[in-house]
């Protein structure tokens, strides 16, 4: 199991560009399975899940190349439709596939991915909204047997809450079925409109994608396109928690401002300075941080769940206390036994999180509980006193493209063994 070794009270400075979006990425590779032709996905960060869902692709009949940040995926050959149980649980976004195969190919057949570290990951969501566009759906065992006898149907669909995968599965599914499809309640995050941009290039009809309400108008066929995935705005919010947590002063380029509009104001209050132009941030830190009042993880355009662990680090140095209120996921604060390790004073009462800043944190050995965790983790060993050492490195890589990289450029020192 590789491990990044941390060393503490690090300066950054200098620029980095910030990847393409895990998030948007996973969802448009699920749809490309409905695009006949030649799909090129420009800016797709090279991951873990990323590379996860491409054997997903290659073992529905596929083919997917990679040159650098470009991927190609030829979605006419799918001849499959299972997805088996090592691959599903490679990553648990593989139930993104569900739509698009059962628009594809009318059947699906998959394994429940089940929970992960964050919380019980149901999907409920998912098998109301295809059921409601005709599919026929039985769980057994742990595993989903779907098929569409007579194709897909619109309807109008509300969702209990905004789900972003439950969104995107119906959106896939609906755009080549038959009438038209009404989201109600609909996700409403960045990496939604995307997918949505991506289906539009593709013939789709999608209406009111990044809004509450989503129509989409059912097409016959949808064929291949060129996209460029979106910057990923929680790896940008990662990269502004480690140098908030320095006192560092970094640009990140390729980053749309409007995405990170519930994070910049965070920073700010703490007593960063950021400025944007074009698609360019820099963040200037104080010596130290003030605390974050309240932050509330919340669907889009609120703040995002995914950025709670990261900015918790740079929470746990800060002067004052912070209060963190985890709404979206039940499981979101298993960093916080690692950090308080390092020295961190934190205390946790089912979704609410206070953080007591303390002057200063201690190099410790580390595990990542999760993806976001992990980097947490590294946030909090760039301005510990020596060296941090993070096991489990396995879960940045699903997420982060390189992180030690990017910010051994802006110079820090962490490596990877
Ligand atoms: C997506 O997960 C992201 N993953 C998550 O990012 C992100 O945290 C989450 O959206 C919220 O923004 C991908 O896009 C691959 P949800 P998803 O459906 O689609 C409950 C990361 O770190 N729910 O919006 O699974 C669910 O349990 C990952 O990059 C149901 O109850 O999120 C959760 O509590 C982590 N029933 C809440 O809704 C359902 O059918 C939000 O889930 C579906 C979801």
């Amino acid at each position: 199991m590789s491990k990044l070794i941390v060393a503490g009270r690090q300066k950054l400075s200098g620029a980095v560009e910030v990847q393409g979006a895990k998030n948007s990425a996973l969802p448009i590779l699920a749809a490309a399975l409905l695009a006949k032709g030649e799909n090129v996905l420009y800016h797709c960060p090279v991951l873990s899940d990323v590379e996860a869902s491409c054997r997903v692709l290659r073992y529905l009949g596929c083919k997917v190349s990679r040159s650098s940040h470009t991927l190609i995926v030829s979605g006419s050959g799918a001849q499959r439709s299972d997805i088996p149980d090592e691959l599903m649980r490679k990553t648990r976004s593989s139930i993104v596939f569900l739509g698009a195969l059962l628009a594809s190919s009318g059947s699906a057949r998959l394994t429940l991915p089940g929970g992960c570290e964050i919380g019980r990951r149901p999907v409920d969501m998912h098998i109301k909204g295809l059921r409601a566009l005709g599919a026929l759906i039985r769980e057994k065992h742990g595993c989903l047997e779907c098929s569409a006898p007579y194709g897909l149907t619109g309807s109008k669909i509300t969702l209990s809450f905004p789900s972003v995968g439950a969104t995107e599965n119906i959106m896939i599914a609906a755009s080549t079925a038959n009438g038209t499809t009404t989201i109600i309640n609909a996700a409403r995050e960045p990496e939604i409109t995307d997918l949505a941009e991506y289906l539009n290039r593709c013939g789709a009809k999608i209406d009111g994608a990044g809004e509450g309400v989503i129509v989409i108008e059912g097409v016959r066929s949808l064929h291949a396109c060129s996209h460029t995935i979106i910057p990923d705005r929680i790896a940008a919010a990662t990269l502004m928690s480690c140098a908030a947590v320095t006192g560092s002063d970094i640009t990140l380029k390729n980053v749309i401002q409007a995405h990170l509009g519930a994070v910049i104001p965070v920073f700010e209050e703490a007593g960063c300075r950021i400025s944007c132009h074009e698609c360019e941030l820099r963040i200037i830190a104080p010596r130290r941080l003030k605390s974050f009042k309240t932050i509330r993880t919340m669907p889009y355009p609120g703040f995002p769940t995914d950025a709670q662990a990261p900015l918790l680090a740079a929470a746990c140095t800060a002067d004052g206390t912070s209060v963190f209120v985890e709404n979206i996921f039940e499981n979101r604060y298993r960093h916080v036994s690692e950090l308080a390790r390092m020295g961190a004073n934190i205390k946790t009462e089912g979704r609410v999180c206070v953080v007591e800043g303390v002057p200063t944190l201690y190099g410790a050995r580390v595990d990542a509980t999760d993806l976001r965790g992990a980097a947490a983790m590294v946030a909090a060993g760039l301005c510990a006193e020596s060296v941090t050492t993070v096991r489990g490195v396995q879960y940045l890589e699903r997420g982060y493209e390189n992180l030690e990289q990017t910010l051994c450029a802006l110079g820090a020192d962490v490596r990877k063994i």
